[in-house]
């Protein structure tokens, strides 16, 4: 079985290009559906869950092709209004080519793509969307089935601000006759970059990014070069890695505003976090840091996704500290493993109480998910010894050339296989 190996107590130090954003990159690849013509995606990361939405996009008819300076998608012609049922298990992303097959094809037939570790993931809020524009939808045999002669804008609340959801009703509402009106939807950078897309394939799009978007559609859309942002969450991984190893690093290819809530998280703990030119940062630390408490929330609150990885910092800064979890009902099986590693976490509900202790020690972990399983490799890179992570599968679905990022800023890590005792 694959494992990552990291022998803890190096300091990060060095600069990282930071890769292009998967949970982005994931809508914008769902987005070249919405166009009769030929996208190209520049600064698509080379990830396991990018790989299963090409095969889903392949799967209905687009033409995809690699070009060294980013991926072509010609969605001219789709042969099929339904997706396989395996790959839609295997990447819930897969789920967003919902909107942009019903509105480009009249129907669609996409798997539920069910629950998963952190929580059981309903897509109601989706489905209310398409409802809302004009859709027929129904559920049968695991496979939401949408019809619609024709999409027609309108007003839609959304009670909680889904990303997915969002999403889902910007590609539909892209291609119905007349505007939309969308209040309550999300405001992650995510969303802002979706609207840059769509609205230079020919869609009209005010407010992204804010409590109220407004999208008036066209019939046709056209393709177009698009470049995708830089991940947050892996700039947000490095920021959190950097601080627990006392380190000095320094990351390229993000944006400021797209880092704010753990920026102020972090210098509230005493770490340093300047900005030294429009895409980049400098994180640094010395001694010891302040514990705090944090309360993930939808953006611009603090990610639901840097929560894991925050906790393993806080399980290392010597004080109390308390994390609220309000976004996901089940997103603290990393707690089990960080404790194996001599944390001291209580946790009743959504709620952990994070007692510091520094430094943990190095031990067999493993990754439940993709980020509980950065927030183990964060440990591992400050912990005193040798841990070594399984389940690397969930790490390699966001995290692009880890090992190879982190070794060249000082990190003792290495990938090994089965029977292989690779020291790191
Ligand atoms: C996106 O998931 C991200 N995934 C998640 O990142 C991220 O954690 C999440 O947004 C929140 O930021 C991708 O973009 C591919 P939601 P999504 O719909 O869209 C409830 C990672 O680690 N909800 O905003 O599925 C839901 O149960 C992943 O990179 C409904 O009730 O998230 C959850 O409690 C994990 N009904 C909350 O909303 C719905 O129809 C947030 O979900 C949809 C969602």
């Amino acid at each position: 079985m694959e494992a990552i190996l990291i022998e803890g107590g190096q300091p990060l130090v060095g600069t990282l290009a930071v890769s292009g954003a998967k949970n982005t990159a994931l809508a914008l690849l769902a987005a070249t559906l919405c166009a009769s013509g030929t996208t190209v995606l520049e600064n698509v990361p080379e990830l396991a869950d990018v790989q299963v939405m090409l095969e889903v996009l392949t799967s209905i008819g687009v033409k995809v092709q690699r070009q060294h300076d980013g991926i072509a998608l010609d969605a001219s012609v789709l042969t099929s209004h339904t997706t396989p049922y395996d790959l839609v298990t295997r990447m819930r992303a897969s789920f967003f080519v919902l909107g942009p097959i019903l509105a480009r094809l009249g129907q669609a037939r996409i798997p539920l793509p069910g629950g998963c570790a952190i929580g059981s993931r309903p897509v109601d809020l989706h489905l209310k969307g398409l409802r809302a524009l004009g859709a027929e939808v129904a559920i049968e045999h695991g496979y939401a089935i949408a019809k619609a002669d024709k999409l027609v804008g309108a007003a839609i609340y959304l009670d909680y601000p889904s990303v997915g959801a969002t999403e889902t009703i910007m590609m539909a509402a892209a291609l119905a006759e007349g505007t939309t009106t969308l209040t309550n939807g999300a405001q992650e950078p995510e969303i802002v970059d979706l609207a840059e897309l769509l609205t230079a394939m020919g869609a009209r799009i005010e407010g992204a990014g804010t409590e109220c978007m407004r999208i008036e559609g066209r019939p046709d859309l056209v393709g177009v070069r698009h470049r995708c942002i830089g991940d947050r969450i892996e700039a947000g991984t490095f920021m959190i890695a950097a601080a627990a190893t006392r380190g000095d690093l320094t990351l390229v290819g993000i944006r400021p505003e797209h880092v704010a809530s753990l920026s102020g998280k972090l210098q509230e703990m005493g770490v340093s976090v300047t900005w030294t030119a429009p895409e980049a940062l400098r994180v640094q630390a010395t001694g010891e840091l302040t514990p705090i408490d944090v309360r993930t929330l939808p953006f611009p609150g603090f990610p639901t996704d840097l929560q894991a990885q925050t906790m393993a910092l806080l399980a290392m800064t010597p004080g109390t500290s308390m994390l609220t979890e309000t976004v996901f009902e089940n997103r603290f099986l990393h707690v089990d493993e960080l404790l194996r590693m001599g944390a001291n976490i209580k946790t009743e509900g959504n709620c952990a109480v994070i007692q510091g202790v520094r430094p943990l020690t190095g031990a067999p972990v493993r990754a439940t998910d993709l980020r509980a399983g950065a927030a183990l490799v964060v440990a591992g890179l400050a912990a005193r010894g040798t841990t070594q992570i399984t389940g690397v599968h969930h790490i390699d679905r966001g995290y692009e050339r880890l090992e190879e990022k982190l070794i060249s800023v000082g990190a003792r890590i290495t990938r090994s296989g089965v029977g292989e005792t690779a020291k790191p």
